[in-house]
């Protein structure tokens, strides 16, 4: 059975956390969208990493291999460094064996240095991340991109980063030679950022430059392997990073406790996380625009020992698109909160409220950073 997991909100809703801890039971992890832009928090024996071009796999799992789609831009020097530190981490009991686990798929375009130029000079506006992911898909819009494919074929400067990444034993192959393999397999499809940031339905222009909905997966050529569940990741709370609309978003000493609490600095840039409520009327929308079938709630933690938690049940005027979350006035409730994430029982009025609110219902919990916090429900 094939699943995805994508950021329900504007990212950073603990996916790296998720995909982790479920990927043992799948053959493969695949990225399907976005750069270098994603920074995926995973905790490995009690150690942080930060993925952010890599499939957040456990590489301790034989089974499981990573795969890098082709709707993806890739910053080869960054893959080449992500694809070191693992090797580095696993050397000492397997030599460079993991490298084999890794694919490629040469269709991918890469981010050149002049994506990143380009980010710095003009896409301040946006919040960037300066990774150059925006212009990376611009050029290979505008029919100018380089596919990971011509660097290979060509005598092109880049190339020795592919062939440094080869002899370490990553394999480029495209998604017709891998077919046949991952028709036979089990397939968990990892989305980078969330659907408030998707090019197509995200709040434009505040948005990335990729697909973060479940079409990304078909965009990538997938179709023969749908994913049954499509897995929607939020935290109990709301952040975002960079500029545009957040209708439930906090100011001054609530926002930097819950900051604080939550460590809610980017992963890839360190930029202090905006903060918010959950918003009901945000997830719901998010669903229907994502293909969310089941949603995940994480961070409950971060919540421990509020006697009340607000959640926006609604905005003056329902979103039917994304121009009304420039607008919208947030309607708030109250709902009890907990002492303890770690006892059920609170969370039930919480858990029932997203449910009401999204009519989509909420299949696991994680309520911390090890394997043991994220639980089904
Ligand atoms: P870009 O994709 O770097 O151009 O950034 C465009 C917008 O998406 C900015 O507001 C970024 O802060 C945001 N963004 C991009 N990737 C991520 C992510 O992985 N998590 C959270 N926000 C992101
Ligand atoms: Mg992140």
């Amino acid at each position: 059975m094939n699943i995805a997991v994508l950021g329900a909100a504007w990212g950073d809703e603990g996916k790296g956390h998720i995909v982790h801890h479920l990927s043992p039971r799948y053959d493969w992890v695949v990225r399907f969208n976005g750069g270098a832009n994603a920074g995926h928090t995973i905790y490995r024996d009690n150690v942080k990493y930060v993925h952010n071009l890599m499939p957040s796999f456990d590489w301790r799992a034989d089974r499981t291999k990573a795969f890098l789609g082709s709707g993806m831009v890739i910053d080869l020097e960054q893959l080449h460094k992500e694809v070191n530190a693992i090797v580095a981490a696993t050397f000492q009991f397997q030599g460079t064996a993991i490298a084999k686990r890794i694919y490629v798929d040469p269709d991918a375009f890469i981010v050149l240095p002049e994506h990143k130029d380009e980010d710095k000079a003009n896409n301040g506006h946006i919040g960037s991340t300066n990774r150059g992911i925006g212009p990376a898909y611009k050029s290979k819009i505008a029919r100018k991109g380089t596919r990971i494919r011509d660097v290979m074929e060509g005598a092109s400067e880049h190339r020795h980063w592919i062939e440094g990444m080869k002899k370490l034993g990553v394999q480029f192959k495209g998604l017709l030679e891998l077919r046949r393999e991952m028709e036979h397999a089990d397939l968990l499809f990892e989305g980078a950022q969330g659907v408030m940031l998707d090019i197509n339905h995200g709040l434009y222009p505040y948005v990335s430059c990729s697909e973060s909905t479940v079409a990304g997966v078909y965009s990538c050529g997938f179709h023969w392997a749908p994913p049954t569940k499509v897995y929607g990741v939020a935290k109990v709370y709301t952040t975002k990073v960079g500029e545009g609309p957040f209708p439930t978003e906090l100011g001054g000493e609530e926002a930097h406790k819950l900051r604080e609490r939550g460590q809610e600095y980017g992963a890839t840039t360190g930029r202090p996380r905006r903060i918010g409520w959950l918003d009901l009327p945000a997830l719901n929308y998010a669903c229907q625009k994502g293909g969310i079938t089941d949603l995940i709630l994480t961070k409950f933690d971060i919540l421990n020992g509020m006697d009340k938690i607000p959640v926006c049940v609604a905005y003056q005027k329902d979103p039917t698109c994304s121009s009304d979350f420039f607008t919208a006035a947030p309607q708030y409730i109250d709902v009890s909160g907990w002492e303890n994430a770690n006892n059920d029982e609170e969370l039930v009025d919480f858990i029932r409220c997203v449910e009401r609110g999204t009519q989509v219902p909420v299949s696991y919990i994680s309520r911390g950073t090890t394997p043991n916090d994220i639980v089904g429900w």
